[in-house]
């Protein structure tokens, strides 16, 4: 296993940095849904990547009012956002679900800050860019119409970063994707749920009935994310689509399967992928290995591949499996792995706020 400053180094936006004694002013920086799973990590990764933070304000509902959150060395306490005014502030990343921010960012994106969403609501706004700095950077620049920028689906991120080298070389016609989407996705409550539910298996009396998910998620499998559609698909695996769309090239076609498994943190896919030309599987890895956030770990042979215990904490996409599909002339397989909490959310935000820095801010 790579150790994490490997990884790191393979990230592709450079972090906001300044020689000690040139830097002017930095940014005034709000952090909305701070004690829930994405909010936490997004104060992790602000701190771990010395985001130029002149002024940090954590922000939940005020059920939270004062409870204290890390911010590197330092503790915060949590403010509610009901009464928070954003007047001044340069740059909100909002984790708090769509129901919430359909409230609060059009109030934040009017006092002139703008809001870096989570949540699925702007995702699909043509309005509203949907940026993967890895794959369409160049997309941020579009913010200013509303003022907002929406960071893609956890399942959607880690896929078109894998994606995005291999079309520049091939052409991508067709995506099949399966996925095993760890319980973080679903918020804090979802893991306690795993949690209580594995517990209650072995401690007569403490049985815990489903109540995040449909069905039993401890020691089970269950082939249903967010709501159904009228086509017999679920909103998740339709998001996939729309969003590998407007990310990478609406050309492409998608067909997913979107499925929890009993894991706390990390998500995986397997990805089968037709391109218009061939590309031999051994091209397809030295690509990868050269793309920007993605680790390679490919060895046939006991454990040479890369699960998703191993990625928790870390900033890269791991590729593993990749092999040629011999039932179609140009396809090639792989295995898709990294942290939702990161990549699938608070890295890919706080990359959103970089790049929205280095091309458009220029504060720091
Ligand atoms: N988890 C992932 O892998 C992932 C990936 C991509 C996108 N997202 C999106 O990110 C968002 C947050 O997800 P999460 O996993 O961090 O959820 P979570 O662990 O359940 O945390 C939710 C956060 O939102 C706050 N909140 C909820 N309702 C609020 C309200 N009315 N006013 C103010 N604050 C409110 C909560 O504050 P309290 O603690 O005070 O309730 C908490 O801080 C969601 O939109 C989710 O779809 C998540």
């Amino acid at each position: 296993m790579a150790p994490l400053f490997l990884a790191r180094r393979f990230l592709y936006v450079p972090p906001i940095h300044h020689p000690k004694g040139t830097r002017t002013m930095g940014y005034k920086v709000v952090v909305a849904g701070a004690t829930g799973n994405v909010g936490r990590e997004m104060l992790n990764i602000l701190a771990e990547r010395q985001f130029p933070v002149d002024e940090i304000a954590a922000l939940a509902s005020r059920r939270s009012l004062g409870t204290e959150c890390s911010f590197g060395d330092k503790t915060l306490t949590t403010q509610d956002l009901d009464t928070f005014d954003f007047t001044g502030w340069d740059i909100a990343l909002f984790a708090i679900g769509s129901e919430a921010t359909e409230k609060y960012a059009p109030k934040a994106a009017k006092a002139g800050c703008v809001v870096i969403d989570n949540s699925s609501l702007y995702r699909y706004d043509p309005d509203v860019p949907l940026v993967v700095p890895e794959v369409n950077p160049e997309a941020v620049d579009g913010y200013a119409k509303k003022n907002i920028i929406a960071n893609p689906n956890c399942s959607t991120a880690q896929m078109v970063v894998a994606l995005k080298p291999l079309h520049d070389r091939a052409r991508i016609k067709r995506v099949v994707v399966s996925t095993y989407q760890s319980v973080s996705g679903s918020g804090k409550d979802a893991m306690d749920e795993l949690w209580d539910q594995t517990k209650g298996m072995y401690v007569p009396g403490q049985e815990k009935e489903p109540d995040v998910y449909p069905k039993q998620i401890a020691f089970n499998v269950i082939p249903h994310i967010d709501k159904f559609m009228e086509d017999g698909s679920t909103k998740e695996e339709w998001k996939m689509v729309a969003e590998t769309k407007k990310i990478v090239d609406p050309k492409i076609k998608v067909t997913a399967t979107c499925v929890r498994v009993p894991v706390f943190v990390g998500h995986s896919e397997a990805i089968n992928i037709e391109f218009e030309d061939f590309l031999d599987e051994d091209e397809a890895r030295d690509i990868l290995r050269e793309a920007p956030g993605i680790l390679v770990v490919d060895k046939r042979e006991d454990g040479g591949y890369v699960t998703p215990v191993e990625c928790v904490g870390d900033y890269a996409t791991f590729i593993s499996r990749i092999r040629q599909d011999s039932t179609i002339e140009n396809g090639i397989n792989l295995w898709c792995v990294s942290d939702n909490l990161r990549k699938g959310a608070a890295l890919n935000a706080v990359q959103i706020a970089e790049t929205l820095g280095n091309r458009v801010l220029q504060k720091g």
